[in-house]
């Protein structure tokens, strides 16, 4: 694979500005997000009031815990343009959640907010090894959802050829790949599985193909997977975080030299990690739950905001703005079983280890008496795997599944294309316990 290192010139001086000059203009900004929230946001107004605040508290970063968290929850009760801190008129674009669990969450940018979000958005393609004059093939969905609009801005503000081809239609997605030579591709890790079967099934070799980068998010997806999809491909697999509700993708990302966690993009959001439970903020380093304090955004300021995303804080590297370390899950994610914590990506992790088995699966909950039971749904590699062959594999799973997170799981071995495949976003986990 190609050494991908930016040049000096290549990266804004924020990127590699002082710790003290990345505080100092995050306390600057953060007056102005705190003030322009209370200012022109009833919600934000109402919510700093109750809680006995004003922006005017703020006098170090630390102070910011004073101030009240937002949540999801939030969003749904304001449905849909309730916490909006400019009028209507002014916002450019909404965005908004599928609403499969409740009402769908909206949210709105103005001009300037589009303008910051594509910078980020290049910023994180850069970082990605991607250059102005690269084709970038935009697999992420188009509409409401974020991904697609968000990687399409990005990638024309630094000056690439997008070809904004959405998700799904997998067939065509190869065959343009063969026509138009991307050296990019924006896709979530498991769409990129299935768009690695197409390859197969045309007969195409995709360590062939002219992808040298591949930027993906908008799910977990672990170390082992990067293993996986940079060896078929031969290309750079690198991670690019966000959510709709602070912007969009782009709000952290990887560098592809040295691939060791997401650099926050700190000049626009603000993280802290805190304790789920007691809500109190963990010092860098610890593990809990990221939240996100708005710097510039204008139509929808977020103010401490609850993403449910685990993971820590840890130094720059590459940069010198923080890193999240891959995100394990999201405390909504989480499966317990028989006291143990289980993430799906800790079944990826022991599916990818194992030689006989593909990286498809979905997890099956179901409940006999008071006990939940999981059973891992997962596919051989080889068509002609025999009886044995499978009921090794699926011993083997089990055993490291047993031995690294604890917990005992019925594995089903299928035949390669038996599993549900993504063009977004993978549903990892099907519920089949009865109601409560
Ligand atoms: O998924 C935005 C996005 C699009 C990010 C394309 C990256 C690429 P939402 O639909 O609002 O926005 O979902 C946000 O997805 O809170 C995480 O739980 C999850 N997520 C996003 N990126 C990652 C990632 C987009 N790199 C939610 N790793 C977030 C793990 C991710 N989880």
């Amino acid at each position: 694979m190609e050494d991908l290192t930016p040049r000096p010139g290549d990266l804004e001086p924020i990127e590699t500005a002082s710790r003290d000059e990345i505080a100092s203009l995050q306390l600057e900004r953060l007056n102005w997000s705190l003030a322009h929230a209370y200012e022109n946001s009833p919600f934000y107004r109402a919510r700093f009031d109750a809680a006995g605040v004003n922006p005017s508290d703020l006098k170090s970063l630390a102070d910011l815990a004073k101030f009240p968290f937002t949540t999801k929850q939030d969003l749904r009760e304001t449905y849909p343009f309730g916490m909006f801190a400019v009028p209507r008129e002014k916002l450019c674009r909404i965005h908004a959640s599928s609403g499969t669990t409740g009402k769908p969450t909206v949210v709105g940018y103005t001009h300037k907010d589009i303008d910051t979000w594509a910078t980020v958005v290049a910023r994180s393609i850069r970082a990605s090894g991607g250059r102005p004059g690269d084709i970038v093939h935009v697999a992420y969905g188009y509409g409401l959802f974020t991904g697609g609009l968000g990687a399409h801005y990005g990638a024309e503000k630094l000056g690439c050829t997008v070809v904004p081809i959405s998700g799904g239609m997998t067939e065509r997605q190869v065959t343009l790949m063969a026509d138009f030579k991307p050296r990019i591709i924006m896709v979530t890790p498991s769409y990129m599985l299935s768009i690695l079967d197409e390859f197969h099934r045309q007969g195409k070799d995709p360590r062939e193909s002219s992808l040298a980068v591949g930027i993906f998010g908008a799910e977990p997806w672990t170390n082992a997977m990067r293993a996986e999809i940079e060896h078929a491909f031969d290309m750079h697999a690198v991670d690019i975080y966000g959510l709709s509700e602070v912007m969009g993708p782009g709000v952290a990302n990887e560098c592809v030299e040295t691939k060791d966690g997401l650099h926050i993009w700190e000049d626009h959001f603000y993280p802290e990690i805190i304790d789920p439970a007691t809500g109190a903020v963990l010092p860098d380093g610890e593990m809990g739950e990221l939240v996100f304090t708005t710097l510039t955004k204008e139509g929808l300021p977020m103010i401490r905001y609850r993403t449910r995303d685990l993971t820590r804080l840890l130094p720059g590297t590459a940069r010198s703005m923080r890193r999240i370390e891959k995100i394990t899950g999201r405390s909504d994610d989480m499966m317990i079983l028989r006291g143990v914590n289980v993430f799906p990506t800790q079944i990826e992790e022991q599916i990818l280890k194992c030689s006989g088995l593909a990286p498809h699966f979905q997890i099956e909950l179901t409940r006999s008496g008071r006990m939940d039971n999981m059973t891992v749904h997962v596919e051989c590699t080889l068509v002609a795997a025999d009886e044995a062959a499978r009921a090794g594999s699926a011993r083997e799973l089990a055993h490291h599944i047993k031995s690294v997170v604890g917990v005992s799981t019925k594995i089903e071995v299928h035949d390669p294309g038996v599993v549900a495949r993504s063009e977004g976003k993978a549903k990892r986990v099907v519920d089949n316990r009865p109601k409560e």
